[in-house]
């Protein structure tokens, strides 16, 4: 009997047909988008369908039939595991990383491409050196950065340019936005010399391409060696005050530069501020649409100080309920270690587990709120204390960056809500009311910017 006592419902197995419904409503088109890069006609097309709405309804109603039980799935010689019970989700995230490794076998193909030192792929021994080295680069933790009057004085400069070229153009879209925020977020990476490194972000960008087929995809080793190179030429004169800076001094610090290899370390940051930078955009959308959310945000507005970062709790509730209403991880995956038991079974080590995690965000049994805007809820614990409530996921692999996201991207929000007259074009209406659509493409939102 494995060590670790029998908890929950007994997985089921699924049918051929049950199994085909799963992969169609819910696998099938979380992949087809992109699990690394976002593929615009496809994201573009599950907008138009709203897949997250089937694949809520689809997971909803086999929850009911099966009361609750793990689904397990037979894809080949794969056996994944799709939970549907909260109390799932936070056995798999606290149980992080053994016995469910972050580093599941999908997950490795795909960062292999690069990332293949990243604390995310690394084993248990590996993320113990590795995971301290992230902590202090990105300060978990603390809600306000130690560098954080660096990064604002950043995020100030390009969000000004970027407005004042907006108003020039009488528009803002996903391509001028992401431009001005991946240059804020090589310069908080890398120091200033890397801000207009366009061609960084092109190289990581072809990666991540090839990355969201992950084991299929022939490596891509030039391409590697190119984003390496660069990279460990930005390490040789860090400014101390930047995430790369301050990961080389803790990995010195430690002993641990080999192991730790901070350097490699920083194509999962910037990757990962992708996320932030589509989150941002919905929720800008959200705020253009509505007028009294835009007030809260507006209120606390304040000359900021050097000494006083402001912590800004209405747009960092914003911040953090769009990433609820639409989380940027699709999906959390696991993979045992060692045979684990689930109700009167016990399955193998090795066997995947996956969290969808649109599913628990908007799930109607649990959350009255679940299709509605409600920043509040991450002030009163609704969501905050909800254990499948996962956008950064949970317990020991959680999300490194999440204080670092939450002062960026509330700081990029408020100042885009209160510099520019930003008018959302064409989905204003379904995003001014509740319920809120399922699956909103950031790439295809667009604002009017009064002068
Ligand atoms: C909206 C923005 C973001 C969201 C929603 C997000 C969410 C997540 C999630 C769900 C995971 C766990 C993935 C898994 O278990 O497979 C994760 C891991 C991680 N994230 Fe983020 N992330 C965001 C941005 C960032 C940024 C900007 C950084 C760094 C600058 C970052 C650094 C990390 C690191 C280092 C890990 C790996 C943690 C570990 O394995 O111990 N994230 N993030």
């Amino acid at each position: 009997m494995p060590a670790h006592a029998a908890l929950g419902r007994t997985p089921v197995d699924l049918g051929p047909a049950e199994t085909l419904l799963v992969l169609r409503k819910v696998l099938g088109p979380l992949v087809a988008e992109g699990a690394i890069m976002r593929r615009p006609a496809v994201t573009a097309w599950a907008e138009r369908r709203q897949v997250d709405r089937d694949l809520v309804r689809t997971l909803g109603s086999l929850r009911d039939r099966h009361g609750g039980a793990p689904l397990v799935l037979r894809l080949g010689p794969r056996r994944i595991v799709v939970v549907t019970e909260a109390d799932d989700v936070a056995r798999l995230l606290q149980g992080t990383p053994v016995p469910f490794s972050a580093a599941t076998r999908e997950k490795r193909g795909a960062l292999d491409q690069f990332v293949p030192h990243g604390v995310l792929v690394s084993t248990a021994a590996g993320r113990t050196v590795r995971r301290p080295v992230n902590e202090a680069a990105l300060d978990t933790g603390r809600p306000v950065h130690g560098d954080a009057d660096l990064i604002l004085e950043v995020v100030d400069r390009e969000a000004h340019g970027l407005l004042a070229r907006a108003r020039e153009r009488g528009i803002l879209d996903w391509a001028a936005f992401t431009d001005a925020f991946t240059r804020a977020a090589r310069e908080i990476t890398l120091g200033p010399t890397a801000r207009d490194d366009t061609p960084l972000t092109d190289t990581l960008t072809a990666l991540r391409r090839a990355a969201n087929w992950s084991y299929l995809h022939p490596r891509r080793k030039r391409l590697r060696r190119d984003l390496d190179s660069r990279i460990r030429l930005y390490a040789r004169a860090a400014p101390p005050r930047t995430l790369l800076g301050r990961a080389l001094a803790r990995a010195e610090q430690d002993g641990t530069t080999g192991i730790a290899d901070p350097a490699g370390q920083v194509p999962h940051w910037l990757f990962a501020f992708d996320a932030a930078g589509s989150t941002v955009f919905r929720a800008l959308a959200v705020l253009a649409s509505r007028p009294e959310a835009r007030a809260a945000v507006l209120a606390e507005v304040i000359p900021p100080t050097s000494d006083h970062p402001p912590l800004l709790p209405a747009s960092r509730a914003a911040v953090l309920e769009a990433v609820r209403l639409w989380p940027t991880t699709l999906l959390i995956l696991r993979d045992s270690t060692e045979p684990t038991v689930w109700g009167a079974r016990e399955l193998p080590a090795g066997t995947g587990f996956a969290i969808v995690s649109a599913f628990f965000h908007r799930d109607e049994r649990r959350l009255p709120f679940a299709h509605e805007f409600t920043p509040g809820a991450w002030s009163d614990g609704r969501a905050a204390d909800d254990r499948g409530i996962v956008p950064f996921s949970g317990g020991p692999a959680a999300c490194a960056g999440r204080d670092l996201v939450l002062l960026v991207a509330s700081s990029w929000l408020t100042r885009l809500v209160a510099g520019g007259n930003l008018d959302l074009e064409g989905r204003s209406r379904y995003l001014a009311r509740d319920p809120l659509p399922a699956t909103v493409d950031h790439l295809g939102l667009r604002f009017t910017v009064g002068r």
